[in-house]
């Protein structure tokens, strides 16, 4: 995935050369599994600005109508992103737009963004022809059909991989084959390359902390994470599905299960967890030594063992809660200077939240 990176960066660099562009967007399409979320994500980390997602733009229920789902790439809001992203992208004051979650089948959320002179857009339908004219760079991604289900398998149930087959993959088909996309774009196919989970990407897999603390630094109170914030656990989802994580027996016990679609490790003296995916380890050095080397470690808590792991981690995806909260249990000081900090978003609502990324610097 690298060298399309530095692909993809030599044609941003003539296309900028070029048309003297300052504000250009960069948008990324093809099949699913095909790696579009992690190239866009390794470009972000590149060259910073903003980062769209076309999943965010799912159509709602009410809009699922049968004469919509038979439009040739009606599947997607490319009303929405247009009306509430691409026409926006020149407005130096910045804009809003709502986030829809497949999950919960509703637009949960809505993200501020600054204005910027970077604007990726990831995703299948990213080259709809309702917004296609806003693109400067476009990007097809394609991979052979073994492997596309491969990958598909490894980050989705059984019965989410039976949709993609039966539906959303001959969807996108007709897409693609109906407005030529392919056609239209630089093409890579990636079925060789190795793929890594989009932000934690970099030179290969990561050993990350994940966390969430207010603004006095509290992690919990009485085994509980002591608030509930609608969405704010989609970079948790996002981040380790396909993964590894491993939690101390606290943190286990009150999420009282493995996680699906990751393989869970427990680090306890005193209990014994053992089920599909999931198994238990009496320190966080036996954790990390049986975990997975091609997947992304993501420590997930509580305070024992962040304090540990900080001195270890690549990075730490910290998601800082804009609230004084009251709690039990806290996030230790961590030296900041040994880390670059990327501010990725922040959230509004009636406690407001960002989502920050510490990276480790080397040398
Ligand atoms: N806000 C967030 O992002 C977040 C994330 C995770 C958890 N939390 C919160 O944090 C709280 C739980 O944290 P916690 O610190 O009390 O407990 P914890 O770390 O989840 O669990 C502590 C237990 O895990 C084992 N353990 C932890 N670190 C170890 C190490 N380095 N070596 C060996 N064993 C180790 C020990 O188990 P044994 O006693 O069995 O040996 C220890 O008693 C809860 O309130 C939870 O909701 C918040």
């Amino acid at each position: 995935m690298i060298d399309i990176v530095n692909k993809v960066l030599e044609h941003i660099s003539a296309y900028q050369k070029k048309q003297t562009k300052e504000r250009i967007v960069i948008a990324i399409d093809g099949m699913c599994g095909a790696g579009k979320s992690t190239l866009a994500g390794l470009l972000h980390e590149s060259l910073g600005g903003n980062l769209f997602h076309m999943d965010d733009f799912f159509l709602q229920p009410h809009q699922r109508t049968a004469e919509r789902l038979k439009e040739i790439g009606g599947n997607v809001d490319y009303e929405r992103f247009r009306e509430e992203v691409t026409d926006h992208l020149v407005d130096v004051q910045g804009f809003v737009y709502g986030v829809y979650d497949c999950g919960k089948q509703c637009i949960y959320r809505q993200i501020q963004v600054k204005s910027a002179n970077i604007n990726i857009i990831e995703g299948s339908y990213s080259l709809h022809p309702y917004f296609e004219d806003k693109a400067d760079i476009k990007v097809f991604l394609s991979v052979d059909s073994e492997e596309q289900i491969k990958r598909i398998s490894n980050r989705n149930t059984k019965e989410q991989v039976n949709r993609f087959i039966k539906e959303w993959i001959p969807k996108e088909k007709l897409y693609f084959e109906e407005y030529d996309i392919p056609q239209k774009c630089i093409c890579f196919d990636t079925t060789h390359c190795k793929m890594v989970s989009e932000k934690a990407a970099g030179s290969g897999p990561v050993i990350g902390l994940i966390v969430a603390y207010s603004k006095n630094r509290v992690i919990g109170k009485d085994g509980r994470i002591p608030w509930r914030i609608e969405g704010e656990q989609k970079r948790f989802r996002e981040l380790t599905t396909g993964n590894v994580v491993i939690m101390g027996r606290k943190t286990y016990e009150e999420i009282g299960k493995p996680l699906p679609n990751r393989y869970t490790i427990v680090v306890s003296n005193t209990k014994k967890f053992e089920a599909e995916n999931c198994t238990t380890v009496g320190t966080l050095k036996e954790a990390l030594e049986i975990a997975d080397k091609s997947k992304n470690v993501y420590i997930s808590g509580g305070a024992e063992l962040y304090k540990e792991a900080i001195d270890i981690v690549d990075k730490m995806f910290i998601t800082e809660i804009d609230a004084e909260i009251e709690g039990d249990t806290f996030f230790s000081e961590f030296e900041e200077k040994d880390f670059h900090r990327e501010v990725e978003s922040h959230v509004d609502g009636e406690i407001p939240y960002t989502y920050v990324t510490y990276t480790r610097k080397h040398g």
